[in-house]
């Protein structure tokens, strides 16, 4: 008898804690990242079902794009074939509801508010990217089995309550680097995506080194014709046509991520040096580079053939340039003697700000005289960045002590460089863009980036080693306020995540700092 009451009890108990499993009530446990700034939970839950579809308040063809971005991710998994429909009413009972309220000051252009009810899930912001944030949550809101890309077992239950999420910074972003090793269209929109769901809305593409280039200017053909034709090690290299390009632009655009292009100048030259003759002091064009040095390239800087050159692929770029950002690089042109580099980069911001564009320049740059709305991207010496903040100028922050994410974790990491920092994965969430420079306050700040160089990986798989997870955290650095991080809390988010990227198909480092979690406990 007591041991059939055992058995009974553990029955009972068996069932009451797959219950509890299976239906998440409690909306402040979730394991959101970036961490949303509130969150109000309610106790209950919301059932997607086969009843289940997304409307769009009003006729719009951009609302009804960001519901079926939605309807994309949930259906393969959920196989629930979940439609999307415009209305002008609030939908019934077990439906998903995405609508524009013009009027909540505090969410700004890219926060939302995300309602949850057992009867609804509903999505309120002032503009479309405040949606598409939280179709974001939404997402992390499900079991983790929904990124998968086969249909899964539900129930597919989202814990109720309300979340109000807003960023701190406007700038959310990374680079890639396609110049020392070439990543082709489908790696690049691959990347737009993971940088969406994780609420960053900028991806800076090097697409210029003394290795390769890597954009088609079609006054200056062989930029591409030969200069492309190499990378790190000698492989092939490649480039993008402009149709590419403008194509990457677009699905970036639709994700509301910002493409900032980058022509790094006057040093980190080669390709173009060996392509073009003229642009060289000498007039002889150089060898085409496979090796990683730095420093050794220069444009001819005072040759009128250079800056014709440099006013042809900025308008080039320009035109093929829906942001507000040219990228001029200027770092480490070691072999341009400083009375040279200073009237360069006056004379290059003056032909990026006539093309219709603002100027980006790595920190070097705040050696000259800035021009105004010129953003100075803090990487390696604070005492740049804070001549820029003197001038007036803001502050990208992208410190390489903390925020590269060619950096190895550790010494055993298998790709990587460390001649900054190693940064394991704590490292890198555990620092504050507003307080790291005393002189750099919050104010000057427009936001943070995390670049990946890639001397050391050639394919998306060894990319995402040293960009997952460290990119999680420095989403949430740019998302949510420096008082509501902190890395124990953190860690156990990052570490229900392990399933969810897996699921997604990312290949990420799996550091031992994290107390990853091997099964979705959903
Ligand atoms: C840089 O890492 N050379 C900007």
């Amino acid at each position: 008898m007591k041991r059939q009451t055992n058995v009974w009890a553990t029955l009972a108990f068996t069932a009451l804690f797959t219950q509890m499993a299976c239906t998440p009530t409690n909306l402040s446990k979730e394991n959101v990242i970036p961490k949303p700034v509130s969150v109000v939970t309610t106790g209950e839950s919301f059932d997607l079902t086969d009843q289940t579809d997304i409307y769009v308040q009003g006729e719009s063809a951009g609302l009804l794009q960001i519901g079926q971005y939605l309807a994309d991710k949930l259906n393969p998994s959920t196989g629930l074939a979940i439609g999307v429909k415009t209305t002008s009413e609030i939908p019934a009972s077990g439906n998903i509801y995405l609508a524009l309220s013009e009027n909540d000051a505090e969410l700004g252009d890219e926060g939302y508010e995300l309602t949850i009810t057992d009867k609804l899930v509903k999505v309120t912001a002032n503009k479309p990217a405040g949606l598409f944030y939280g179709i974001q949550t939404i997402r992390q809101l499900l079991p983790s089995k929904v990124e998968l890309a086969t249909e899964q077992k539900g129930p597919w239950k989202i814990a109720t309550g309300t979340i109000r999420d807003y960023p701190v910074y406007g700038y959310r972003g990374s680079m890639l680097d396609v110049a020392r090793h070439f990543f082709g269209v489908e790696d690049v929109k691959n990347y737009i995506d993971q940088l969406a769901t994780y609420k960053m809305n900028v991806l800076h593409l090097h697409l210029s080194d003394d290795q390769g280039w890597r954009i088609e200017i079609k006054s200056w053909p062989n930029l591409t014709a030969h200069g492309g034709k190499t990378e790190v090690g000698g492989g092939e290299g490649g480039f993008y046509t402009q149709d590419q390009y403008a194509d990457i632009v677009k699905y970036a655009q639709d994700r509301f991520i910002t493409i900032v292009p980058e022509i790094d100048m006057p040093g980190h030259t080669n390709a173009a040096l060996a392509s073009y003759p003229e642009l060289n002091e000498n007039g002889k064009a150089t060898e085409l580079y496979t090796g990683t040095e730095v420093g050794f390239s220069t444009l001819a800087t005072k040759k009128e053939i250079t800056y014709k050159f440099i006013d042809d692929v900025v308008r080039e770029l320009a035109a093929l340039t829906p942001g507000e950002y040219i990228h001029i690089g200027g770092d480490e042109s070691h072999a341009t003697k400083i009375e040279d580099y200073i009237p360069f980069i006056n004379r290059v911001q003056d032909i990026v700000i006539a093309n219709g564009k603002k100027v980006f320049g790595w920190d070097e740059i705040a050696l000259s005289t800035l021009k105004p709305n010129t953003v100075v991207q803090y990487w390696a010496k604070a005492e740049n960045a804070i001549k820029g903040v003197e001038q007036g100028a803001k502050v990208l922050m992208s410190p390489a002590v903390n925020a590269y994410l060619d950096m190895q974790y550790d010494s055993t990491s298998t790709y990587g460089l460390h001649w900054a920092a190693y940064i394991e994965v704590d490292k890198a969430y555990n620092w504050d863009p507003a307080s790291l420079v005393p002189e750099i306050k919050k104010e000057n700040i427009i936001g943070i980036e995390a670049p990946l160089w890639s001397e050391t990986v050639s394919t998306r798989l060894e990319a995402e080693y040293l960009i997952f997870p460290r990119l999680l955290g420095y989403a949430e650095i740019g998302w949510t306020p420096a008082e509501l991080r902190n890395w124990d809390d953190y860690k156990t988010r990052l570490a229900s995540h392990g399933e969810r990227m897996k699921a997604m198909n990312i290949s990420f480092f799996p550091s031992k700092v994290v107390p990853w979690d091997t099964k979705d406990k959903k």
